[in-house]
C-alpha cells in the first residue's frame, strides 16, 4: 500500500479538511505501521498560487500547516511529510501528463468551472491545468490509496484516467502508472458551511462563522455552533427524517464523525430534542476534541527553524521515492536524457 495526499496551505486548516482527509490521514498513517506500506502527505503550495495569493502569506501558511498536520497525529517518524515545491518532480512529470491530459477532460472538471466563474478568459493557467499537476502528485509516488473529501473524488477520476491512456499510449504492454483509489469518509464526505447547508465548508468563505478552525478557541467554537443556521423542527429518530433539512443533517453529521459514530446512533440518541438542547452539546463535544489540537498547534508553530527540518527531510525521502517512476516516464516518452 502506497497512500498519498495532499492539501493547500491556504488559509487555516479547518473540520471539513480535518474530518474529510486528515483524520483519514492519521489512521492510515497508523494502520501502516502494523500492515507495512508508506504514507506520503504534502502541502500543496504549487496548487495555491492557481488563484491570486500574497508570496509572504504562502510561506508562512506552508509551515503553519506542517505544524497543523503534526498537531492532527501526523508522525514525521512514520510518515513523509513535506511541500511540493522541494520535489522538483512533481512539476516536471505534471509536463509530461499534459501530452496525454485531453482539454475536454479539463474542461469538465466542476472546481475550474467553479473557481473560474464566469471570467474563464481572466483565469490562469494554473487554475486550469491545476488537475494535472494533482495527476502527477499521486501518480508520482504509485500512490494505491487516496485519503480525500468528496470534493477531490473527480480530481481522483481524472488521474486514473491519465495514468491509464498514459499506459495505454505508452506503456509498451506495461503499467506505468498505478490507477490510485480514493478513500472517501462515509459520515463526513462533505462538511457544509454553519451559513448555507448548500455550500461545502472552505477556506474561501469570506465569512469566518461559516467554518470552525482547528485554532479557534473554546468560546469562539460555541459562538459558532450557537449561531449555526438550523431549523425550528425537532431532529427526527432516523436518518430519512433528514431528508430536505441539509443545514440540520449536516450538524448531526459533524457530531457523527467527531465523536466516531454513525447519523443513526446520534439520531437515535438526540430525536425528538430540538436544536436548543443538541447545538450545546455538539459544542462541548467539539472543544473537547478540537482544544488539544488547537494546545499542540501552538506549541509547535513558531519554531519555524525545525518544521524547516522537517520538510527538507521529508521532501529528499518523497525524491527518491518519486525518482523511478519519473525517469520510467521520460524513457516511455522517448525523451532523450
Ligand atoms: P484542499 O486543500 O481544498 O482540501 C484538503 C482536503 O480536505 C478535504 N475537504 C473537505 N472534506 C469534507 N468536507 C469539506 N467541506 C472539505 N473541504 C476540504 C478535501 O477533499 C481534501 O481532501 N486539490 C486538493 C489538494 C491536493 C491533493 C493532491 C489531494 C493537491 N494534490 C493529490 C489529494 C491528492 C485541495 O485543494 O484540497
Amino acid at each position: 500500500m502506497r497512500v498519498v495526499s495532499g492539501i493547500q496551505p491556504t488559509g487555516n486548516l479547518h473540520l471539513g479538511n480535518y474530518l474529510g482527509a486528515i483524520r483519514n490521514w492519521v489512521k492510515m498513517q497508523d494502520d501502516m505501521a502494523t500492515k507495512g506500506g508508506e504514507c506520503l502527505f504534502f502541502l500543496a503550495d504549487l496548487h495555491a498560487i492557481s488563484l491570486p495569493h500574497n508570496p509572504a502569506e504562502l510561506t508562512a501558511n506552508t509551515r503553519e500547516m506542517a505544524a497543523a498536520l503534526i498537531a492532527c497525529g501526523i508522525d514525521t517518524d512514520k510518515s513523509i511529510l513535506f511541500n511540493q515545491t522541494q520535489v522538483p518532480a512533481h512539476s516536471q512529470l505534471q509536463w509530461l501528463l499534459t501530452g496525454t491530459a485531453r482539454m475536454g477532460w479539463l474542461n469538465r472538471m466542476t472546481q475550474w468551472k467553479d473557481k473560474a466563474g464566469k471570467n474563464r478568459e481572466g483565469a490562469s493557467i494554473a487554475l486550469f491545468t491545476y488537475p494535472v499537476l494533482q495527476a502527477a502528485d499521486v501518480l508520482l509516488y504509485q500512490a494505491t490509496h487516496v485519503p480525500v473529501g468528496d470534493d477531490q473524488k473527480q480530481h481522483l477520476e481524472l488521474a486514473r484516467d491519465i495514468a491509464q491512456k498514459f499506459n495505454n499510449d505508452f506503456g509498451a504492454g506495461e503499467d506505468i502508472f498505478t490507477l490510485p483509489e480514493p478513500i472517501i469518509p462515509p459520515e463526513a464526505a462533505r462538511i457544509m458551511s454553519l451559513r448555507d447547508g448548500a455550500a461545502k465548508m472552505s477556506k474561501s468563505d469570506p465569512s469566518d462563522m461559516s467554518r470552525i478552525n482547528l485554532t479557534d478557541d473554546a468560546d469562539t467554537i460555541m459562538q459558532k455552533v450557537r449561531k449555526a443556521k438550523s431549523d425550528a423542527e425537532p431532529l427526527p429518530s432516523e436518518k430519512a427524517g433528514l431528508a430536505g433539512r441539509p443545514e440540520a443533517e449536516n450538524l448531526v453529521s459533524i457530531y457523527a464523525a467527531m465523536e466516531g459514530s454513525s447519523v443513526d446512533k446520534v439520531l437515535s440518541q438526540f430525536g425528538g430534542q430540538g436544536f436548543g438542547a443538541f447545538k450545546p452539546v455538539l459544542g462541548d463535544l467539539l472543544v473537547a476534541k478540537l482544544a488539544p489540537i488547537a494546545d499542540r498547534f501552538n506549541a509547535l508553530r513558531s519554531d519555524t527553524a525545525a518544521i524547516d527540518a522537517s520538510l527538507r527531510a521529508g521532501a529528499e525521502k518523497a525524491s527518491a521515492l518519486a525518482q523511478p517512476t519519473l525517469d520510467r516516464a521520460y524513457a516511455a516518452l522517448g525523451l532523450l536524457r
